[in-house]
Protein backbone atom coordinates (compact mmCIF):
# COMPACT_ATOMS: atom_id res chain seq x y z
CA UNK A 1 0.00 0.00 0.00
CA UNK A 2 1.17 3.52 -0.87
CA UNK A 3 1.10 5.44 2.26
CA UNK A 4 1.28 8.92 0.70
CA UNK A 5 -2.39 10.38 -0.47
CA UNK A 6 -2.49 11.50 -4.28
CA UNK A 7 -3.53 15.08 -5.13
CA UNK A 8 -7.12 14.03 -5.51
CA UNK A 9 -6.99 12.31 -2.16
CA UNK A 10 -5.42 15.57 -0.60
CA UNK A 11 -8.07 17.84 -2.09
CA UNK A 12 -11.28 15.69 -1.08
CA UNK A 13 -10.09 15.88 2.73
CA UNK A 14 -9.35 19.61 2.73
CA UNK A 15 -12.55 20.18 1.16
CA UNK A 16 -14.01 18.39 3.87
CA UNK A 17 -12.30 19.35 6.49
CA UNK A 18 -13.13 23.43 5.64
CA UNK A 19 -16.72 22.33 5.57
CA UNK A 20 -16.92 20.16 8.23
CA UNK A 21 -15.24 22.89 10.58
CA UNK A 22 -16.87 26.37 9.72
CA UNK A 23 -20.53 24.21 8.71
CA UNK A 24 -20.57 21.19 10.84
CA UNK A 25 -19.00 21.59 13.81
CA UNK A 26 -20.74 24.53 14.85
CA UNK A 27 -24.15 23.04 13.91
CA UNK A 28 -23.57 19.55 16.11
CA UNK A 29 -24.36 20.68 19.46
CA UNK A 30 -27.68 22.38 18.55
CA UNK A 31 -28.53 19.42 15.88
CA UNK A 32 -28.13 17.04 19.08
CA UNK A 33 -29.88 18.41 21.33
CA UNK A 34 -33.02 18.82 19.19
CA UNK A 35 -32.50 15.15 17.09
CA UNK A 36 -33.60 17.46 14.26
CA UNK A 37 -32.45 15.76 11.20
CA UNK A 38 -29.31 17.92 9.49
CA UNK A 39 -31.09 19.24 6.44
CA UNK A 40 -28.60 22.01 6.33
CA UNK A 41 -25.59 19.87 6.83
CA UNK A 42 -27.05 17.63 3.92
CA UNK A 43 -27.51 20.45 1.66
CA UNK A 44 -23.74 21.67 2.26
CA UNK A 45 -22.21 18.67 1.10
CA UNK A 46 -24.48 17.99 -1.48
CA UNK A 47 -23.40 21.57 -2.63
CA UNK A 48 -19.49 20.30 -2.22
CA UNK A 49 -20.56 16.97 -4.40
CA UNK A 50 -20.21 14.86 -1.18
CA UNK A 51 -23.38 13.79 -0.80
CA UNK A 52 -22.55 10.95 -3.99
CA UNK A 53 -19.13 10.23 -3.10
CA UNK A 54 -19.32 6.93 -4.69
CA UNK A 55 -21.97 7.37 -7.26
CA UNK A 56 -20.39 7.60 -10.85
CA UNK A 57 -19.54 10.73 -12.77
CA UNK A 58 -22.33 9.73 -15.37
CA UNK A 59 -24.91 9.77 -12.81
CA UNK A 60 -24.19 13.20 -11.29
CA UNK A 61 -22.01 12.03 -8.41
CA UNK A 62 -18.13 12.80 -7.24
CA UNK A 63 -17.10 8.96 -8.31
CA UNK A 64 -15.05 9.50 -5.14
CA UNK A 65 -11.94 6.62 -4.51
CA UNK A 66 -12.42 4.64 -1.31
CA UNK A 67 -8.98 5.93 0.14
CA UNK A 68 -10.43 9.80 -0.38
CA UNK A 69 -14.29 8.76 1.03
CA UNK A 70 -12.75 7.23 3.94
CA UNK A 71 -10.76 10.62 4.66
CA UNK A 72 -13.94 12.66 3.47
CA UNK A 73 -16.30 10.39 6.46
CA UNK A 74 -13.15 11.00 9.33
CA UNK A 75 -13.63 14.66 8.71
CA UNK A 76 -17.24 15.01 8.70
CA UNK A 77 -17.27 13.16 11.55
CA UNK A 78 -14.89 14.80 13.41
CA UNK A 79 -17.35 17.38 13.70
CA UNK A 80 -20.52 15.44 13.73
CA UNK A 81 -21.08 11.49 13.64
CA UNK A 82 -24.88 11.68 12.68
CA UNK A 83 -24.39 13.42 9.62
CA UNK A 84 -21.11 11.28 9.33
CA UNK A 85 -23.61 8.05 9.04
CA UNK A 86 -26.28 9.46 7.38
CA UNK A 87 -23.53 10.70 4.26
CA UNK A 88 -22.16 6.90 4.61
CA UNK A 89 -25.11 4.84 4.37
CA UNK A 90 -26.60 6.93 1.40
CA UNK A 91 -22.96 6.03 -0.31
CA UNK A 92 -23.61 2.29 0.95
CA UNK A 93 -26.73 2.22 -0.97
CA UNK A 94 -25.84 4.36 -4.05
CA UNK A 95 -23.08 1.52 -4.36
CA UNK A 96 -25.06 -1.18 -4.18
CA UNK A 97 -27.23 0.48 -6.95
CA UNK A 98 -24.22 0.64 -8.98
CA UNK A 99 -23.09 -2.79 -8.75
CA UNK A 100 -26.52 -4.74 -8.61
CA UNK A 101 -29.03 -2.59 -10.61
CA UNK A 102 -30.33 -2.44 -14.00
CA UNK A 103 -29.30 0.65 -16.18
CA UNK A 104 -33.08 1.65 -15.69
CA UNK A 105 -32.63 1.81 -12.01
CA UNK A 106 -29.64 3.29 -11.76
CA UNK A 107 -30.71 5.97 -14.17
CA UNK A 108 -33.79 6.50 -12.21
CA UNK A 109 -32.13 6.42 -8.35
CA UNK A 110 -28.69 7.43 -8.50
CA UNK A 111 -28.60 10.85 -9.25
CA UNK A 112 -31.46 12.17 -7.08
CA UNK A 113 -28.89 10.62 -4.12
CA UNK A 114 -26.25 13.64 -5.03
CA UNK A 115 -29.34 15.57 -3.35
CA UNK A 116 -30.95 15.23 0.31
CA UNK A 117 -34.37 14.30 -1.29
CA UNK A 118 -33.07 11.47 -2.85
CA UNK A 119 -31.41 9.64 0.25
CA UNK A 120 -30.90 6.11 0.31
CA UNK A 121 -31.68 3.68 3.28
CA UNK A 122 -30.43 0.10 4.35
CA UNK A 123 -33.11 -1.95 5.26
CA UNK A 124 -32.13 -5.33 6.11
CA UNK A 125 -32.34 -5.62 9.99
CA UNK A 126 -35.78 -6.65 12.10
CA UNK A 127 -37.33 -6.36 15.16
CA UNK A 128 -35.76 -10.21 15.67
CA UNK A 129 -33.26 -10.36 13.33
CA UNK A 130 -29.89 -8.37 13.38
CA UNK A 131 -27.16 -10.05 13.62
CA UNK A 132 -28.85 -13.16 12.08
CA UNK A 133 -29.42 -11.22 8.39
CA UNK A 134 -30.73 -14.60 7.01
CA UNK A 135 -33.53 -14.95 9.82
CA UNK A 136 -35.58 -12.01 8.78
CA UNK A 137 -39.23 -12.29 7.67
CA UNK A 138 -40.07 -9.58 5.57
CA UNK A 139 -42.06 -11.38 2.97
CA UNK A 140 -41.85 -10.96 -0.58
CA UNK A 141 -44.71 -12.95 -2.93
CA UNK A 142 -44.66 -12.49 -6.48
CA UNK A 143 -48.11 -11.80 -8.02
CA UNK A 144 -48.06 -10.95 -11.49
CA UNK A 145 -45.33 -8.17 -12.67
CA UNK A 146 -45.19 -7.26 -9.04
CA UNK A 147 -43.33 -8.25 -5.67
CA UNK A 148 -45.67 -7.66 -2.26
CA UNK A 149 -43.76 -7.34 0.39
CA UNK A 150 -45.08 -7.40 4.10
CA UNK A 151 -43.31 -7.36 6.99
CA UNK A 152 -41.50 -4.72 9.16
CA UNK A 153 -38.07 -3.19 9.40
CA UNK A 154 -36.27 -1.88 12.31
CA UNK A 155 -33.50 0.95 13.00
CA UNK A 156 -33.49 1.86 9.18
CA UNK A 157 -31.11 5.21 9.08
CA UNK A 158 -32.25 7.90 7.06
CA UNK A 159 -36.00 6.13 6.70
CA UNK A 160 -38.36 8.91 7.27
CA UNK A 161 -36.18 10.90 4.93
CA UNK A 162 -35.07 8.77 1.96
CA UNK A 163 -35.95 8.77 -1.67
CA UNK A 164 -35.39 4.92 -2.06
CA UNK A 165 -34.75 2.20 0.26
CA UNK A 166 -32.79 -1.37 -0.23
CA UNK A 167 -35.03 -3.75 1.11
CA UNK A 168 -34.53 -7.66 1.53
CA UNK A 169 -37.15 -10.04 2.31
CA UNK A 170 -37.89 -13.50 1.80
CA UNK A 171 -39.13 -14.86 -1.50
CA UNK A 172 -38.46 -18.82 -0.15
CA UNK A 173 -38.68 -19.48 3.31
CA UNK A 174 -37.52 -22.52 2.86
CA UNK A 175 -33.91 -21.70 2.05
CA UNK A 176 -32.82 -19.57 4.76
CA UNK A 177 -29.72 -17.74 3.34
CA UNK A 178 -30.24 -18.37 -0.45
CA UNK A 179 -34.07 -17.53 -0.39
CA UNK A 180 -33.96 -13.62 0.67
CA UNK A 181 -33.95 -11.44 -2.32
CA UNK A 182 -32.87 -7.44 -2.62
CA UNK A 183 -35.34 -4.98 -3.91
CA UNK A 184 -35.28 -1.06 -4.44
CA UNK A 185 -38.45 0.97 -3.14
CA UNK A 186 -39.24 3.87 -4.14
CA UNK A 187 -39.48 6.77 -1.02
CA UNK A 188 -43.18 7.24 -2.07
CA UNK A 189 -44.68 3.63 -2.68
CA UNK A 190 -47.70 3.06 -1.51
CA UNK A 191 -47.97 0.38 1.07
CA UNK A 192 -44.37 1.87 3.14
CA UNK A 193 -44.92 3.54 6.54
CA UNK A 194 -42.44 4.75 8.59
CA UNK A 195 -42.54 5.06 11.99
CA UNK A 196 -41.25 7.70 13.94
CA UNK A 197 -37.53 8.13 14.58
CA UNK A 198 -35.98 6.27 17.39
CA UNK A 199 -34.79 8.44 20.82
CA UNK A 200 -31.63 7.18 20.83
CA UNK A 201 -28.16 7.56 23.58
CA UNK A 202 -26.34 9.26 20.73
CA UNK A 203 -26.09 10.23 17.04
CA UNK A 204 -29.44 11.62 17.49
CA UNK A 205 -29.85 13.58 14.43
CA UNK A 206 -29.44 10.67 12.29
CA UNK A 207 -33.12 9.12 12.28
CA UNK A 208 -33.42 5.52 12.52
CA UNK A 209 -36.81 4.33 12.07
CA UNK A 210 -39.32 1.32 12.03
CA UNK A 211 -40.86 0.28 8.40
CA UNK A 212 -44.19 -1.06 7.63
CA UNK A 213 -45.01 -2.79 4.54
CA UNK A 214 -48.90 -3.72 3.66
CA UNK A 215 -49.07 -5.14 0.64
CA UNK A 216 -46.51 -2.76 -0.54
CA UNK A 217 -46.00 -3.94 -4.46
CA UNK A 218 -42.85 -3.64 -5.76
CA UNK A 219 -42.07 -4.23 -9.91
CA UNK A 220 -39.95 -7.28 -10.60
CA UNK A 221 -37.82 -5.13 -12.31
CA UNK A 222 -36.81 -3.46 -9.15
CA UNK A 223 -34.87 -6.31 -8.01
CA UNK A 224 -31.19 -5.99 -7.66
CA UNK A 225 -29.02 -9.35 -8.45
CA UNK A 226 -31.29 -12.57 -8.36
CA UNK A 227 -33.87 -14.16 -6.23
CA UNK A 228 -32.21 -15.83 -3.45
CA UNK A 229 -29.50 -13.54 -3.81
CA UNK A 230 -30.45 -11.13 -1.64
CA UNK A 231 -28.08 -11.72 1.32
CA UNK A 232 -25.53 -11.80 -1.36
CA UNK A 233 -26.17 -7.80 -2.16
CA UNK A 234 -26.52 -7.07 1.35
CA UNK A 235 -23.59 -8.28 3.17
CA UNK A 236 -21.38 -7.23 0.15
CA UNK A 237 -22.61 -3.73 0.69
CA UNK A 238 -21.99 -3.96 4.59
CA UNK A 239 -18.42 -5.25 3.54
CA UNK A 240 -18.10 -1.37 2.21
CA UNK A 241 -20.23 0.16 5.12
CA UNK A 242 -17.78 -1.64 7.28
CA UNK A 243 -15.34 0.92 5.99
CA UNK A 244 -17.14 3.82 6.19
CA UNK A 245 -18.33 2.91 9.85
CA UNK A 246 -14.77 2.39 10.56
CA UNK A 247 -13.88 6.00 8.98
CA UNK A 248 -16.62 7.52 10.95
CA UNK A 249 -14.87 5.92 13.92
CA UNK A 250 -11.29 6.80 13.07
CA UNK A 251 -12.51 11.06 12.71
CA UNK A 252 -14.40 10.56 16.48
CA UNK A 253 -11.48 9.05 17.90
CA UNK A 254 -9.45 12.00 16.56
CA UNK A 255 -11.90 14.54 18.09
CA UNK A 256 -11.12 12.87 21.38
CA UNK A 257 -7.97 13.66 21.23
CA UNK A 258 -7.97 17.13 20.10
CA UNK A 259 -10.51 17.80 22.83
CA UNK A 260 -8.51 15.70 25.73
CA UNK A 261 -4.76 17.64 24.72
CA UNK A 262 -6.23 21.16 24.21
CA UNK A 263 -8.31 20.73 27.99
CA UNK A 264 -5.08 18.71 29.73
CA UNK A 265 -3.03 21.97 28.66
CA UNK A 266 -5.89 24.70 29.75
CA UNK A 267 -6.90 22.89 33.13
CA UNK A 268 -4.61 23.26 36.31
CA UNK A 269 -4.68 21.10 39.29
CA UNK A 270 -1.86 20.92 42.26
CA UNK A 271 -0.76 24.24 40.85
CA UNK A 272 0.05 22.97 37.17
CA UNK A 273 -1.83 22.00 34.01
CA UNK A 274 -2.89 18.60 34.42
CA UNK A 275 -1.05 17.69 31.00
CA UNK A 276 2.03 17.48 33.06
CA UNK A 277 1.05 14.36 35.06
CA UNK A 278 2.00 11.11 33.78
CA UNK A 279 -1.77 9.80 33.77
CA UNK A 280 -2.96 12.31 31.56
CA UNK A 281 -0.14 11.84 29.37
CA UNK A 282 -0.81 7.94 29.26
CA UNK A 283 -4.52 8.70 28.53
CA UNK A 284 -3.62 10.80 25.78
CA UNK A 285 -0.72 8.41 24.28
CA UNK A 286 -2.63 5.73 23.95
CA UNK A 287 -5.64 7.57 22.04
CA UNK A 288 -3.21 8.92 19.66
CA UNK A 289 -1.76 5.29 19.35
CA UNK A 290 -5.28 4.26 18.59
CA UNK A 291 -5.78 6.72 16.16
CA UNK A 292 -2.86 6.36 13.91
CA UNK A 293 -4.03 2.36 14.25
CA UNK A 294 -7.41 2.87 13.02
CA UNK A 295 -6.65 4.96 10.39
CA UNK A 296 -4.18 2.96 9.22
CA UNK A 297 -6.54 -0.51 9.15
CA UNK A 298 -9.57 1.92 7.73
CA UNK A 299 -7.27 3.51 5.03
CA UNK A 300 -5.26 -0.28 4.27
CA UNK A 301 -9.27 -1.47 3.87
CA UNK A 302 -9.97 1.04 1.37
CA UNK A 303 -7.14 1.02 0.05
CA UNK A 304 -7.82 -2.50 -1.05
CA UNK A 305 -11.11 -1.84 -2.18
CA UNK A 306 -9.66 0.72 -5.01
CA UNK A 307 -7.26 -1.99 -5.81
CA UNK A 308 -10.00 -4.87 -6.75
CA UNK A 309 -8.56 -6.70 -4.30
CA UNK A 310 -11.39 -8.90 -1.58
CA UNK A 311 -12.19 -6.66 1.48
CA UNK A 312 -14.50 -8.81 3.84
CA UNK A 313 -12.18 -9.34 6.64
CA UNK A 314 -10.20 -6.08 5.87
CA UNK A 315 -13.32 -4.51 6.22
CA UNK A 316 -14.41 -6.15 9.33
CA UNK A 317 -10.87 -5.86 11.41
CA UNK A 318 -11.00 -2.17 10.65
CA UNK A 319 -14.54 -1.72 12.18
CA UNK A 320 -13.65 -3.97 14.85
CA UNK A 321 -10.91 -1.90 15.62
CA UNK A 322 -11.63 1.34 14.96
CA UNK A 323 -15.07 1.36 16.75
CA UNK A 324 -13.66 -0.08 20.00
CA UNK A 325 -10.43 2.42 19.96
CA UNK A 326 -13.44 5.37 19.41
CA UNK A 327 -15.57 4.35 22.50
CA UNK A 328 -12.10 3.55 24.62
CA UNK A 329 -10.81 7.15 23.32
CA UNK A 330 -13.93 8.85 24.73
CA UNK A 331 -14.07 7.27 27.51
CA UNK A 332 -10.42 8.55 28.42
CA UNK A 333 -11.23 12.00 27.10
CA UNK A 334 -14.55 12.44 29.35
CA UNK A 335 -12.01 11.37 32.22
CA UNK A 336 -9.57 13.36 31.57
CA UNK A 337 -12.50 16.70 31.54
CA UNK A 338 -13.22 15.15 34.68
CA UNK A 339 -16.96 16.20 35.99
CA UNK A 340 -17.09 18.45 33.09
CA UNK A 341 -16.76 15.66 30.56
CA UNK A 342 -20.19 14.69 32.19
CA UNK A 343 -22.23 18.11 31.47
CA UNK A 344 -24.08 18.32 28.29
CA UNK A 345 -22.19 21.77 27.90
CA UNK A 346 -19.16 20.06 26.78
CA UNK A 347 -18.61 18.36 23.45
CA UNK A 348 -16.86 15.08 25.15
CA UNK A 349 -20.06 14.32 26.75
CA UNK A 350 -21.88 13.57 22.66
CA UNK A 351 -18.54 12.21 21.60
CA UNK A 352 -19.20 9.46 23.97
CA UNK A 353 -22.48 9.08 23.15
CA UNK A 354 -21.82 9.46 19.60
CA UNK A 355 -19.37 6.62 20.05
CA UNK A 356 -21.83 3.90 21.50
CA UNK A 357 -23.03 2.52 18.38
CA UNK A 358 -20.39 2.19 16.33
CA UNK A 359 -19.86 -1.33 17.79
CA UNK A 360 -23.42 -2.30 17.32
CA UNK A 361 -24.38 -0.85 13.74
CA UNK A 362 -23.52 -2.47 10.42
CA UNK A 363 -22.34 -5.32 12.35
CA UNK A 364 -21.53 -5.49 16.30
CA UNK A 365 -17.86 -6.02 17.03
CA UNK A 366 -18.77 -9.71 17.74
CA UNK A 367 -19.74 -10.40 14.41
CA UNK A 368 -16.68 -8.70 12.97
CA UNK A 369 -14.74 -10.89 15.06
CA UNK A 370 -17.12 -13.77 13.20
CA UNK A 371 -16.14 -12.87 9.67
CA UNK A 372 -12.11 -12.49 10.65
CA UNK A 373 -12.44 -15.81 12.29
CA UNK A 374 -14.40 -17.63 9.53
CA UNK A 375 -11.75 -16.20 7.10
CA UNK A 376 -8.80 -17.42 8.71
CA UNK A 377 -10.31 -20.48 9.65
CA UNK A 378 -11.74 -21.61 5.89
N1 LIG B 1 -20.19 -10.66 0.48
C1 LIG B 1 -20.93 -11.39 -0.38
N2 LIG B 1 -21.64 -12.48 0.00
C2 LIG B 1 -21.59 -12.82 1.30
C3 LIG B 1 -20.84 -12.12 2.25
C4 LIG B 1 -20.11 -10.98 1.80
N3 LIG B 1 -19.38 -10.27 2.65
N4 LIG B 1 -20.99 -12.72 3.45
C5 LIG B 1 -21.79 -13.77 3.26
N5 LIG B 1 -22.17 -13.82 1.96
C6 LIG B 1 -23.05 -14.80 1.30
C7 LIG B 1 -22.59 -16.22 1.62
O1 LIG B 1 -21.67 -16.67 0.64
C8 LIG B 1 -23.92 -16.98 1.56
O2 LIG B 1 -24.29 -17.27 0.24
P1 LIG B 1 -24.20 -18.78 -0.31
O3 LIG B 1 -25.04 -19.58 0.64
O4 LIG B 1 -24.75 -18.70 -1.68
O5 LIG B 1 -22.74 -19.16 -0.26
C9 LIG B 1 -24.93 -15.97 2.07
O6 LIG B 1 -24.36 -14.67 1.88
C10 LIG B 1 -25.23 -16.16 3.55
O7 LIG B 1 -24.01 -16.08 4.24
P2 LIG B 1 -23.67 -17.08 5.44
O8 LIG B 1 -23.99 -18.49 5.08
O9 LIG B 1 -22.28 -16.77 5.89
O10 LIG B 1 -24.78 -16.59 6.50
P3 LIG B 1 -24.88 -16.72 8.04
O11 LIG B 1 -26.32 -16.90 8.37
O12 LIG B 1 -23.90 -17.72 8.56
O13 LIG B 1 -24.49 -15.23 8.57
C11 LIG B 1 -23.18 -13.30 9.11
C12 LIG B 1 -23.33 -14.58 8.28
C13 LIG B 1 -21.74 -12.89 8.94
C14 LIG B 1 -23.48 -13.52 10.58
C15 LIG B 1 -24.12 -12.24 8.54
O14 LIG B 1 -25.45 -12.59 8.79
C16 LIG B 1 -23.86 -10.84 9.07
O15 LIG B 1 -22.94 -10.14 8.63
N6 LIG B 1 -24.69 -10.37 10.05
C17 LIG B 1 -24.66 -9.00 10.52
C18 LIG B 1 -25.63 -8.18 9.74
C19 LIG B 1 -25.35 -6.70 9.86
O16 LIG B 1 -24.23 -6.25 9.81
N7 LIG B 1 -26.42 -5.92 9.97
C20 LIG B 1 -26.33 -4.50 10.02
C21 LIG B 1 -27.48 -3.90 9.26
S1 LIG B 1 -27.31 -2.25 8.66
C22 LIG B 1 -27.22 -1.24 10.00
O17 LIG B 1 -26.57 -1.53 10.92
C23 LIG B 1 -27.98 0.02 10.09
C24 LIG B 1 -27.45 1.19 9.39
O18 LIG B 1 -28.05 1.60 8.44
C25 LIG B 1 -26.28 1.96 9.90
Amino acid sequence: MDLRLTEIQEAARETARDLAEKKLLPAAAKLDASEAFPDEALKELAGAGLLGMRIPEAHGGAALDMVSYALTLMEVARADASVAVTLSVNNLVAETIERFASDELKATYLTKMNEPAGLGAFALTEPQAGSDAAGIRTRAELKGGHYVLNGEKTWITSADRCGVMLVVAVTDPSKRSKGATAFLVDGNAKGMTVGKHEPKMGQRASHSCPVFFKDCKVPAANMLGKEGEGLKVALSGLDSGRIGIASLSTGLTQACLEEMTRYAKERTAFGKPIADFQAIQWMIADTAVDLEAARHLTLAAAWCKDAGEPIGEKAAMAKLFASEAANRSAYRATQVFGGYGYSREYRVERLYRDARVLTLYEGTSEIQRLVIARGLLK
